[in-house]
């Protein structure tokens, strides 16, 4: 090779090196340390040819540094395989491993040590996503009455009463939740959960994709099969699906295509195997049009999650405002449910924060205070009788009481904070569920 190919190459090799470092997800570190020992080479020979002292100490100077980076990637490799890695899987959450021991693992063939302990790493993350605080309700999830009563036709029914289930009368499988974004599909799953005593795993795409290649289709096996070995029925919910199941495409990467075929590979298998009745995959979205259709037809339901209707948004500003002193005329109420209509739960959630921070304002702004029966200090205005001069921080904090809330301080929120479900997004919704909805509340 002339002294030009070399120098050429090794550029080519560590632009090739920074790209793959710069990637959020499927780092490939093994072409990394390919790269950078190439580089290495190429580097070597440049400097073993080379007469001018001053290019020699710097070609010097790049092989000692691209010595520490192969060094670096080499450890991490590893760390990856002997279970040291703290980016290879989520973080901790913590949670006891309650059934660490009575998993079947993932056969994988090899069997080394740090195989072994990768499974294992594996399995605790698995294990991590395993809902166990289940203090959100039905009760607490306002309105979507059709997707509460399919959910529990689905999954409770059928977990409580299983004889009622068997026969012809299988229950379903897979269902999908889509809707605009806000609209409480991620809160409903959690009061699914806790409607049931069975295994429920939470699992989000940042769960199961994995910065370094091939780890997240074994993580995605690893769930499916936790799951089975779980006695009783278990319940995936997997969040954002979309993330994992976009439409394919021919500029699409092999391992996002890998990482899909292997999902649909374990939802085929909780189809055919033995386990069939074994598992429920219950999924969210907020953009079903961007899910590869073999997932979409895997569904066997697909529930629309629309924006909360007027007996919803009342009851899910009571719902974010409760405990807190209200000063509302059953009028008010209803202008406030006519004013938020096209507002998303979560918009509603967002604005009555917003309100019930009005009065705290007004305690910063106020100089004049009454005094109530009890001792406490209420804000007031000047012209109240006995009122008293004093500043907010003159008073001792037990002895500060905010005013009530009242329906200006909605107003300037709903101000403040506008809907954020756009009309043409709702539109693409209906167009969606008119297709492949399986329900849809006007
Ligand atoms: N029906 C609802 N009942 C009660 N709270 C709701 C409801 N819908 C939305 N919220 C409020 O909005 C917040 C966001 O809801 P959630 O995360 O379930 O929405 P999502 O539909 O999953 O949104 P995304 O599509 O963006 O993931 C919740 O924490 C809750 O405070
Ligand atoms: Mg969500």
């Amino acid at each position: 090779m002339e002294e030009i190919s070399f120098y050429t190459d090794a550029i080519a090799c560590l632009k090739q090196t920074l790209r793959e470092g710069d990637k959020d997800s499927n780092v490939d570190i093994q072409l990394m340390l390919r790269n950078i020992q190439r580089c290495q080479t190429s580097v070597e020979k440049l400097k073993h040819n080379q007469e001018d002292q001053f290019f020699k100490s710097a070609l010097e100077k790049l092989g000692r540094s691209l010595c520490s980076q192969a060094d670096i990637l080499e450890r991490k490799i590893t760390q990856l395989n002997t279970n040291l890695c703290g980016n290879l899987l989520p973080p901790s959450r913590h949670q006891p491993l309650t059934a660490a021991t009575t998993t079947t693992e993932v056969s994988e063939p090899g069997g080394s040590e740090g195989q072994t302990s990768q499974k294992r790493e594996r399995r605790s993350a698995i294990e991590d996503t395993i809902l166990n605080s289940r203090n959100i309700k039905f009760c607490d999830v306002a309105g979507l009455a059709e997707a509460k009563q399919a959910l529990t036709e689905a999954i409770i029914m059928p977990l409580h009463y299983p004889k009622l289930f068997t026969g012809g009368r299988k229950p379903w499988k897979r269902i999908l939740l889509f809707g605009p974004p806000g609209t409480g599909k991620s809160r409903l799953a959690q009061a699914v959960a806790a409607e049931i005593n069975s295994t429920f795993y939470s699992v989000s795409s940042a769960d199961l994709i994995s910065s370094w290649v091939g780890e997240s289709e074994k993580l995605i096996k690893e769930l499916f099969c936790h799951a089975t070995s779980q006695p009783g029925r278990s319940v995936i919910f997997i969040d954002e699906i979309d993330s994992i199941c976009r439409q394919r495409s021919s500029r699409e990467e092999e391992h996002t295509r890998r990482v899909k075929t292997e999902l649909l590979k374990q939802m085929e298998g909780a189809d055919n195997s033995g386990t069939s009745d074994k598992i429920f995959l219950l999924c969210a979205t907020n953009c079903p049009w961007e899910l590869d259709s073999a997932f979409l037809r895997r569904f066997q339901k697909r529930i629309y999650i629309p924006l909360p209707e007027n007996a919803a948004r009342l009851q899910l500003i009571k719902l974010h405002s409760k405990d807190t002193r209200m000063n509302l005329s059953e009028e008010d109420w209803g202008m406030l449910v006519d004013k938020t209509e096209g507002y998303s739960g979560s918009d509603i959630a967002t604005f009555t924060l917003g309100a019930l921070f009005e009065p705290v304002r007004d305690l910063q702004a106020s100089l004049h205070w009454r005094q109530l029966a009890n001792g406490q200090l209420a804000p007031c205005n000047s012209s109240f009788p006995g009122a008293l001069s004093f500043t907010l921080s003159d008073i001792p904090p037990d002895q500060i009481v905010p005013r009530d809330i009242n329906l200006s301080d909605f107003l300037k929120a709903l101000q403040a904070h506008r809907r954020t479900v756009t009309d043409e997004e709702l539109e693409k919704f209906h167009k969606f569920t008119q297709h492949f909805g399986e329900t849809e509340t006007p």
